[in-house]
Formats: structure tokens, C-alpha cells, sequence
């Protein structure tokens, strides 16, 4: 039989907070996340590109558990892409916040086609003087996952995402008692001559505000 040569899936652990701590409302939480890869490296040793791994905080309406969100392909694909050198989920870096392309653009099918041609072809003078760049690379369904999943989830009221292998987040000023359920994930960069195989590692712990 031929060595068939495996892509691994990333290990992805949330290192801090623990599991079931409690916070208070207006507190902020700082959080470490760890991902080891056998082919992408070990985030210890500075091999991750911590642009790449997520945070999900999710307020569990019931304190049931939900399926994490971070398996959805468009996003995904914007964790894999470049977009989080320029954009943020919530807050204005060079781009636009995704919260803010959402409010902006309804979701038409003309306000969609012209989302997905200008993630495509590049943009520029519409939110102001900065340039976007055009993303020959991106297949078309990724970009249009990637536009469907900022027209449905990207103001999510329940959901804050965070980019960064560390760092701190704040609940909202009119955040709920309860549970949060905190999703850390990593999609990986798959084999360099199997295109298409990536993998995703996640993990998941609940912290509560009292
Ligand atoms: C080098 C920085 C940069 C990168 C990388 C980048 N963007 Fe942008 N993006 C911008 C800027 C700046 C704008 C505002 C352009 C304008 O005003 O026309 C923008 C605008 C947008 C818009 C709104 C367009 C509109 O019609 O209003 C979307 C959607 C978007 N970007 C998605 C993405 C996605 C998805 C990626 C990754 C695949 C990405 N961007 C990568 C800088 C960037």
C-alpha cells in the first residue's frame, strides 16, 4: 500500500479563563488560547498566525450549550484569509467593522452581489480613502459564504468574536446574567499539495456573570 501522507487536525485549548469562573458584569476577562499543529507549528514557539485563531463569546439564552458557530465556512474563510489584518468584527481598524458592513447593507440580492464583487475586485471611496485589495485567490463560494455570514451573523446580539490568541474582551454595557459559552478555534493551513484539506480544532468551556 502507498504512504498516503495525512493532514493532522490543529489542537486548540482555551489556557485561561478556566472553565466555570465567574465575572462580574462590568469586569473585562483577558484570555489565552494555545494551538499546536503538527504541520502549521506550535503557537509557544510563535508558528500560529494569531490573526488566524478565534474567540466566539456566545450568551446561552437557556444556559444550554449551542453548536458553536466557528465551523461555519464563511467564517472560516475569513479566518484563513487576510481580512483580519484590516478588518475587526466589532471595531474599526483599516476597513470597516463587520458589525458595521452588516448595519450598512441590507440583505438584497444587489447589496450581496456587490458585497461579493468588491471583496473580489478590491473597493475604495465608500467607507472613506483607505483601499481595499482585490482577492483574486478567494474562490467565489468562499467569498459568497463569507457575505452571507456577515449579512446573518455579524451582529449577532448573543455573539461577540474576537480575533487574537490572546488578549481581553468586555461583555456589552447591557450584557445578561448567565452563561457564556467561549469557542476557541483554528482552521489550518492543510497539506501544501492536497489544496482544499483544512482542518479545524476547537475547544469549549462556559464562564458565568453573576
Ligand atoms: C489591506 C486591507 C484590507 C484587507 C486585507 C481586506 N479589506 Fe475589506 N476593506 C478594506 C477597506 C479599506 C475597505 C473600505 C473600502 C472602501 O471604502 O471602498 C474595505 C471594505 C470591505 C467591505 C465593504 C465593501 C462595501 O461595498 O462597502 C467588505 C464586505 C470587506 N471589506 C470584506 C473583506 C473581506 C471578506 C476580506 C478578506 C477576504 C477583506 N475585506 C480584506 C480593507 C481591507
Amino acid at each position: 500500500m502507498a504512504f498516503q501522507q495525512e493532514n493532522h487536525p490543529p489542537i486548540v485549548k482555551i489556557v485561561s479563563p478556566q472553565n466555570n469562573s465567574i465575572f462580574d458584569k462590568d469586569g473585562s476577562v483577558t484570555y489565552q488560547i494555545s494551538v499546536s499543529d503538527k504541520e502549521d507549528g506550535e503557537s509557544k514557539f510563535d508558528e500560529i498566525n494569531p490573526k488566524e485563531v478565534l474567540l466566539e463569546v456566545r450568551f446561552l439564552k437557556n444556559g444550554k450549550t449551542a453548536p458553536a458557530n466557528p465551523q461555519n465556512n464563511g467564517l472560516n474563510s475569513i479566518m484563513t484569509s487576510n481580512c483580519i489584518t484590516c478588518h475587526g468584527f466589532n471595531t474599526k481598524a483599516m476597513g470597516p467593522s463587520f458589525s458595521d458592513i452588516n448595519k450598512r447593507y441590507p440583505s438584497t440580492k444587489a447589496n450581496m452581489d456587490s458585497l461579493v464583487k468588491r471583496i473580489k475586485e478590491g473597493s475604495v471611496g465608500i467607507w472613506g480613502k483607505e483601499k481595499m485589495p482585490p482577492h483574486p485567490e478567494l474562490p467565489l463560494a468562499d467569498i459568497k459564504n463569507i457575505v452571507q455570514w456577515i449579512a446573518k451573523n455579524a451582529t449577532d446580539p448573543n455573539a461577540n468574536y474576537y480575533a487574537g490568541i490572546d488578549g481581553y474582551f468586555r461583555f456589552k454595557p447591557d450584557a445578561q446574567k448567565g452563561v457564556y459559552q467561549l469557542t476557541a478555534s483554528y482552521t489550518d493551513h492543510g497539506l501544501k499539495d492536497v489544496p482544499g484539506k483544512k482542518l479545524t480544532g476547537e475547544d469549549v468551556i462556559t464562564v458565568r456573570i453573576k
